[in-house]
């Protein structure tokens, strides 16, 4: 769902989602998961500019606690896995969460996504080894190495590309480099680790930076404060 929605729109979906059953806290309190890394690094100064100081999530982080109530803003940060976010909001357990494109895209859920942060920049690309370029007009059998498999399979259906997608979990960059695939799909920021492979970009699939995401009962059931706390992003982004 690439679309940006303001959370007081409705959406037809054939999918439910419930209100959670427990541990979501007083209707009153909103529950924000945040995904750890680069990006929880540059949403606590952007939360700060919008009059939401979360220094406390960061001093919880680092004594490893991954629950973390801010009671004077009424806020209870969930710090998880860039990967888990969208489940948390999905089901309920988080009101909104904070996510990539490129973690939004590959798992599509039904999910709200009502504002672009501009933080966590990069793009999701196609690369290849500089020294062995794919011959598209070939008719032979292409392997893509990729953590997107999803976005991979739905960028190769879009150019009527037939390959096969091999799922890893990381370093993606020396797949080619050993003979496990021809291309890769994977996410470049400074282009550093392309270089570093002699890898070169054969295009860019779509660029990428992290959107606040929202659930759908959440949207119903609080809709004014997620829609207040929008519009204090807003201002500072
Ligand atoms: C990401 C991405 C690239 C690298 C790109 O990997 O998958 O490998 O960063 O950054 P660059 O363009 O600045 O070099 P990550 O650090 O998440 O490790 P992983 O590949 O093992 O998941």
């Amino acid at each position: 769902m690439s679309e940006q929605h303001n959370v007081t729109r409705t959406k037809t979906s054939t999918r439910t989602a419930r209100e959670p059953t427990g541990g979501n806290g007083s209707s009153a309190t909103l529950t924000l998961a945040l995904p750890r890394g680069r990006i929880l690094d540059e949403a606590l100064p952007l939360f700060k500019r919008a009059g939401l100081d979360l220094g406390a999530a960061e001093k919880a982080r680092a004594g490893r606690r991954l629950i973390i109530p801010i009671e004077e803003l009424g806020l209870r940060v969930l710090i998880v896995r860039d990967t888990d976010v969208p489940a948390y909001v999905e089901h309920g357990a988080a009101d909104l969460g904070i996510a990539g494109r490129d973690v939004l895209e590959e798992q599509d859920r039904d999910l709200y996504e009502p504002l672009d942060l501009g933080i966590g920049r990069c793009r999701m690309v196609v690369a290849e080894p500089a020294g062995r370029p794919v011959d598209e007009s070939a008719q032979v059998h292409l392997r893509y190495a990729t953590k997107f498999p999803e976005i991979t399979r739905r960028h190769l259906q879009a150019r009527g590309t037939v390959a096969e997608i091999i799922k890893l979990y990381g370093s993606i960059e020396i797949a080619p480099l050993v003979g496990l695939a021809d291309r890769i799909v994977d996410l470049v920021s400074s282009g550093e680790t392309l270089r570093q492979h002699h890898l070169r970009e054969v295009e860019t699939i779509f660029p990428v930076s992290a959107r606040l995401c929202v659930g759908r009962v959440a949207a119903k059931l609080r809709g004014d404060r997620i829609d207040d706390l929008i519009a204090r992003l807003r201002r500072v982004i």
